[in-house]
């Protein structure tokens, strides 16, 4: 078991997260410029640096269960992706605490953490190495995932520098959902690629959510969160406005955006 705070505390086996008070903030830097002669004005007024907090997290509490497809909707700016970070163990908490039970494959950012250097190939073992993977398994899974990326001829074994933005995600998602994580998170990686590849990957979560694992998903596309998860949480300024089934929720929140029931607006808020 992995926790991402100090204070380590027994997981039940039911569950794969456990979130408990949680609160993350953000300290930013107010100052426009970071100068020399900003920063000699300031110290011969006395002034300390101005910062400025913002708090993208506001006391979470949840329990997710093992096996659950938990969807997370909410306006941008909610903190969906500070909570999804903090869940993977990149973003330690402010207060209050995370455990995590298993070995977890993220798509926080399509691609973030490839290095452009080197091939697709060559991320995808190192992807694997960093999901806790061994070589072997790693060397077994490694076409399989260059198959589903399905990338123009030759492009696997060029350095991914030279790819575009959907060959790039391609290869972020295969990677991420051929790992055969406990629990998987995805930010916003649903839509990935062209009209060919969107419907591969669905397919592809179809089957992942169809199995005993645990996913997280972060999407503004409602429909594919009321398909694919079996509860749905909504986050609003940093805090759990509602959770139940999937289709509540993302009623609750169309309302809440006041766009109605147009079938555009199940498909990117
Ligand atoms: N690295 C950062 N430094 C400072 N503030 C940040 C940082 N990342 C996010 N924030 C702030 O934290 C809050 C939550 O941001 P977050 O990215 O978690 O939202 P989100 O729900 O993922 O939004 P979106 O739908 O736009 O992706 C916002 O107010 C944002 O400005
Ligand atoms: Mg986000």
């Amino acid at each position: 078991m992995q926790s991402t705070s100090n204070q380590k505390f027994v997981l039940p086996e039911n569950l794969a997260i456990r979130i408990e008070n949680l609160s993350i903030s953000y300290k930013i830097n107010v100052e426009s410029k970071k100068t020399l002669k900003n920063a000699l004005m300031r110290a011969s007024r006395g002034e300390r640096i101005r910062t400025r907090t913002v708090e993208a997290v506001k006391n979470l509490t949840l329990d997710i269960a093992h096996g659950s497809v938990v969807g997370i909707v909410g306006a941008n700016g909610a903190g969906k992706s500070t909570l999804m970070r903090s869940i993977a163990g990149i973003l330690p908490p402010t207060t209050g605490r995370i455990a995590v039970n298993g070995r977890i494959s993220t798509l926080l950012a399509l691609g973030v953490g490839f290095n452009q250097a080197l091939s697709g190939r060559d991320n995808i073992i190192l992807g694997g190495l960093a999901a806790g993977m061994s070589r072997a398994e790693i060397d077994s899974q490694t076409d399989a995932i260059a198959q589903f990326a399905d990338l123009p001829e030759g492009f696997i074994d060029m350095p991914v520098r030279t790819y575009s933005n959907g060959m790039y995600s391609r290869v972020a998602f295969s990677v991420a959902v051929n790992m055969t994580p406990d629990i998987l998170l995805l930010d916003e990686a649903l839509s990935a690629g062209d009209a060919a590849f969107k419907e591969k990957s669905f397919n592809r979560m179809r089957q992942l959510c169809a199995e005993a694992r645990t996913i997280l998903i972060v999407s503004h596309a409602l429909s594919s969160v009321n398909e694919l998860c079996d509860q749905a949480i909504w986050l609003h300024k940093g805090q759990m406005l509602a959770s139940g089934k999937p289709e509540d929720i993302t009623e609750q929140y169309l309302k809440f955006l006041n766009v109605g029931k147009l079938p555009s607006s199940y498909e990117d808020l």
